[in-house]
């Protein structure tokens, strides 16, 4: 098997292993892919410093070795807090209003994109297979050919790609897309998402595409553009829910609701989760249905994330407002029917937290996959297992409400959908929790990360760059 050399912007280091925080699921899968394959991780130590600046820190641990580096605060500010997350990732979760374009942020992300290349070139050998992650590193594929790596290069990116109306409001969008044909496959979540990059590349650079084998022809060269839908790490969360501290954690759960449904959410604080719509649901089921506010407690988990950018500032305020509206008009003084709470758990404990939830509201207005979803259902128990109500906006979707089973689908935009969905959730009958529950619960263990991974690199070893 060949050696694997990933790349991404955030890598876990050991500190930061084993606690949710607000890391998000790439950097949980990308540990499972490389425990399995062997290999590298290299990207940014999550540090900034000004001096230094092309020291690589290598450290070893469970079987990975990882790779950082430091970034100053200027490429902090430009290309994370800049260009990715005020660039990129708004204007490909379809957040045009919140999209900003800024021509010093671009040359930043380009100047980290080429820092990149540099220090991970020297720990590349002939044979490795390299695997770019995400919409930090669109060009990186392309820096590295121009360094001379002849490797096959694959690239996956985990959230959307943006329908091409929206796309080509980025300037210089086609040269962006130019440096990713440097690689010889590109991942996608979903089906929709790769026409859409297929579309893309038809309509506006006339490349000749193959919409069945993906295959995209320009300028000579060759690129496979396909769905590989990530999953859990399921062996490894099953094991988690075994321990003592899944159980203390969905006791204390318990214990704190009786006589109530527990329903549970748990998102990194960011708009694209849709988490004030959320609110504004539940909000109108209390006001449909007053008498139920014993029945339902929710309980939101929210790790502030990418604080520094302002976008996440408001969406952080308008949703202790809405909460706090909530709570304020319907608490009484032995009970809150919004636990509000900024901060992330260890994979045992979320186990055991959604084990007590007989509800799961994962309503992103837009999401590349949403791996909560995946993993609310697989820690439940499958004789008397919650209801996983599910944003039809979530990559996710596609897989865990096919033909109207699995999960309760909902338009995350809609109060009186979500007021509904929790309605219908609250009074489903066992029998018709257990037939959803079932219909998810196959594709949710055996389409998991060691099979996205095997998946991805059989097929990027399989392509032919020369
Ligand atoms: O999967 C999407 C993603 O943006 C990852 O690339 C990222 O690591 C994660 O969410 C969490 O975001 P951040 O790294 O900005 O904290």
């Amino acid at each position: 098997m060949e050696r694997l050399v990933v790349i991404s912007n955030r890598v876990a280091v050991p500190k930061a292993r084993g606690v949710a925080g607000a890391q998000g699921g790439l950097a949980g899968a990308l540990n499972a892919a490389l425990k399995q394959h062997g290999g590298i991780w290299f990207g940014w130590s999550g540090q900034e410093s000004e001096s230094a600046a092309d020291n690589i820190h290598l450290q070893r641990n469970d079987g990975v070795t990882t790779a950082t580096i430091d970034l100053s605060s200027r490429d902090v500010d430009e290309y994370y807090n800049g260009y990715a997350n005020s660039t990129l990732w708004p204007l490909f979760h379809y957040r045009l209003d919140l999209t900003q374009y800024e021509r010093e942020t671009g040359k930043g992300y380009e100047r980290v994109n080429e820092r990149f290349a540099e220090c991970v070139t020297p720990l590349i050998e002939p044979d490795d297979l390299i695997w770019v992650h995400d919409y930090h590193l669109l060009p990186l594929g392309e820096r590295l050919r121009a360094r001379g790596i002849a490797n096959r290069i694959g690239f996956f990116l985990h959230i959307p790609w943006p329908p091409t109306r929206l796309f080509v409001s980025l300037p210089f969008h086609e040269r962006l897309v130019r440096t990713m044909l440097e690689y010889d496959l590109i991942g996608f979540q979903t089906d929709e998402w790769r026409e859409s990059f297929l579309h893309y590349c038809r309509k506006e650079l006339g490349a000749e595409v193959e919409e069945d084998s993906g295959a995209i022809m320009f300028e000579g060269r060759t690129t496979i553009a396909r769905a590989y839908p990530i999953g859990i790490d399921w062996d490894h969360f099953q094991s988690q829910g075994e321990s003592d501290e899944a159980r203390a954690a969905e006791q204390r759960l318990l214990d704190s609701t009786r006589h109530r449904t527990a329903m549970i959410g748990v998102d990194r604080l960011d708009y694209s989760k849709g988490l004030p719509e959320r609110i504004d649901g539940i909000g109108r089921f209390f006001d449909q249905h007053p008498d139920r506010v014993r029945d339902l407690v929710f309980i939101q988990i929210a790790p502030p994330s990418r604080e520094d950018v302002q976008s996440y500032q408001q969406i952080r305020m308008l949703l202790e407002q809405k909460t706090g509206q909530i709570n304020g008009a319907r608490s009484e003084v032995d009970l809150v029917p919004i636990r509000y709470v900024n901060r992330g758990y260890s994979h045992a404990e979320l186990y055991g937290f959604f084990r007590a939830a007989k509800i799961g509201l994962v309503t992103p207005l837009r999401d590349g996959m949403n791996l909560v979803a995946k993993e609310y259902v697989a820690a439940q128990d499958p004789d008397d297992p919650g209801v996983l109500i599910l944003s039809r906006f979530a990559g996710a979707a596609q897989q865990l409400a096919a033909e109207g089973a699995g999960a309760v689908l909902v338009n995350p935009y809609s109060p009186d959908d979500i007021a509904h969905a929790i309605r219908v959730a609250l009074d489903m009958p066992q029998a018709e929790r257990k037939a959803r529950y079932d219909v998810m619960i196959g594709t949710i263990r055996d389409d998991n990360v060691q099979a996205w991974t095997r998946r991805f690199c059989e097929d990027l070893a399989a392509t032919r760059n020369d």
